[in-house]
């Protein structure tokens, strides 16, 4: 199983749920690739937003590593299954689907939570560190909804 988080700017939301899934995935003893992708080109290279790297670090959770990198194309031969965090991911990711199969890949990330609501991720960019805790608690719990899943195949 191969999955991609997505996000507006690849430095806060998808880079937690990129950090929270693998370290599911680790704690379970399972395998599948983890990776998360944003749009937004304003923060392309940069690590994540110091806000995410701290709530997550409250985690036992280490993010640093990672890089904003753009959503491509190639994403979709790449991925099974692309994650979105709201509806701006989720029309910016449909708009390069090619065809049928790529646009069945991608799903809202809270739909592992309540199917078929499209419920959304807040963007926690401009608020404080309460929407970060906040944010944190949502994705932690898909996560391990779709960790399950990968157990249960
Ligand atoms: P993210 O948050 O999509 O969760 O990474 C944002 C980060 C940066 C911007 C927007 C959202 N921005 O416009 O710079």
């Amino acid at each position: 199983m191969r999955i991609l988080m997505v996000c507006l700017g690849n430095i806060c939301r998808s880079p937690m749920a990129e950090g929270i899934l693998k370290d599911k995935l680790a704690e379970k003893k399972l395998i599948a690739e983890v990776e998360s992708a944003g749009f937004e080109p304003y923060h392309l290279g940069n690590p994540p937003d110091k806000r995410a790297v701290e709530t997550t670090a409250r985690h036992d959770i280490d993010i640093t590593n990672k890089r904003a990198r753009p959503f491509t194309d190639q994403d979709f031969d790449r991925f099974d299954k692309i994650f979105v965090m709201d509806s701006i991911n989720f029309t910016d990711v449909m708009n390069k689907a090619r065809n049928d199969h790529d646009m069945e890949k991608v799903d809202y990330l809270l739909n592992q939570l309540n199917p078929g609501t499209d419920q959304e991720v807040p963007d926690p960019y401009y608020g404080g560190k309460d929407g970060f805790e906040r944010v944190y608690h949502l994705i932690e719990m898909a996560c391990e909804k779709i960790a399950n899943s990968i157990k249960n195949n």
